[in-house]
């Protein structure tokens, strides 16, 4: 089992079917796709890069991470975010989600990113802790854009909000951070992360 990188654009034809098959059973489209290689799944603007754990050929567990900038109580900070974390079904509870979300922590770092920071489903709070990501208490993002914004409290969401905290200066200021909202606008195609 290996985990590869790529930009999302630039995956490998095989291995993009796999990511989108995987993907498109989580999150059945609303309209049927436009046809094969058609199908980027996230804003070229937020860097898409996928990571993938991959066995002898096969996707086992995928997810993209997305990063812009991200002004919050005066400061700018490079932030990142897991979006359309996925493993196959049928090895749901053998761990390869963890070990791709933890990865995916390393790598952010790795990559020059201040922070981490991502809304998830309430009950799965457990899943990304148990991967060394931090539950930011009573913090919420702000999606959409300044003039359309989604924030992760609006109702039916029930969400709550990861983050780690990579450079110094994003160690810093980690305080500021819980209970706060974070006004990342991350656009009109990932409306949210
Ligand atoms: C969420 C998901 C990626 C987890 O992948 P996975 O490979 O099954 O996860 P793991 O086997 O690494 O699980 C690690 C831990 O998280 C828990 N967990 C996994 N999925 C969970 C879920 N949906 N709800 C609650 N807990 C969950 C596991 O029980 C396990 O805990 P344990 O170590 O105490 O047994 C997978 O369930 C999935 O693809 N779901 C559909 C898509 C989705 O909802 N993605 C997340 C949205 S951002």
């Amino acid at each position: 089992m290996q985990i590869l990188c790529f930009p999302e654009a630039d995956t490998p034809a095989t291995l993009r079917a796999q990511v989108l098959d995987l993907q498109h059973q989580a999150w059945p489209p609303a309209e049927p796709s436009p046809g094969p290689g058609a199908a980027l799944t996230h804003d070229p603007a937020l860097h898409p890069r996928s990571m993938l754990l991959v066995d002898e050929g096969t996707v086992v567990a995928a997810l993209d991470v997305l990063s812009k900038p991200l002004v919050h109580a005066g400061r700018r900070y490079r932030a990142g975010g897991l979006s359309t974390v996925v493993t196959q079904p049928a090895v749901r509870g053998r761990g390869y989600g963890r070990r791709l979300v933890a990865a995916a922590r390393t790598a952010m770092a790795a990559a020059g990113l201040d922070l981490g920071v991502f809304t998830c489903d309430r009950p799965l709070e457990p899943f990304y802790r148990s991967a060394g990501w931090r539950l930011l208490p009573g913090t919420h993002l702000i999606g959409g854009t300044p003039r359309c914004p989604l924030p992760s409290d609006r109702p039916p969401f029930d969400k709550v909000t990861m983050a780690d905290f990579f450079s110094a200066e994003a160690r810093r200021h980690h305080a500021a951070f819980r209970h706060a909202r974070l006004a990342l606008y991350p656009g009109t195609i990932d409306k949210l992360w």
